[in-house]
């Protein structure tokens, strides 16, 4: 075990952790940000998606001893007030349906707007591909980071 600073969401926190856990079990059960979810726990998913200096990653995929002195972000940190212009489409689209992979597109699709303002559908389906939906939503999400690119 070992004392490690890692800034979450603007907060600097010491977590004692093995060096290697990865990222996702450190936000989630020391800071209990349950907002990331666990998938698949491979990289294949998308569920844990965070951004880590702005770029959205994996977080099970990640050491948490490789963040330190990096600027976290999660789902709880996109918006204060929850009104981020995806977090306001997702809703106005009527997106999720069970809701568990949400987090993780509305991170990627933040990183994709982050970058690219007005991205074409067919960037928009590239950057999302790697974020998987069993509920199948693939439509509704499409749809709300178009809107959210149209009224952000
Ligand atoms: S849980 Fe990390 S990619 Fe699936
Ligand atoms: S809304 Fe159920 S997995 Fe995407």
């Amino acid at each position: 075990m070992a004392a490690i600073s890692l800034t979450v969401n603007g907060k600097t926190a010491t977590v004692e952790a093995e060096p290697d856990t990865p990222l996702l079990w450190v936000v989630r059960e020391h800071m209990k940000l349950t907002g990331t979810k666990f998938g698949c726990g491979s990289g294949l998913c998308g569920a844990c998606t965070v951004h880590i200096d702005g770029k959205a990653m994996r977080s099970c995929q990640i050491a948490v001893s490789k963040v330190v002195g990096k600027k976290v972000t999660t789902i709880e940190g996109l918006s204060p007030t929850g009104t981020h212009a995806l977090q306001k489409a997702f809703i106005a689209e009527q997106v999720p349906q069970c809701g568990y992979c949400q987090s993780g597109q509305i991170m990627q699709a933040a990183a994709l707007l982050s970058k690219t303002k007005k991205p074409t559908r067919q960037q928009i389906v590239e950057a999302m591909d790697g974020n998987l939906c069993r509920c199948g939503t693939y439509p509704r999400i499409v749809r709300a980071i178009q809107r959210a690119a149209r009224e952000a």
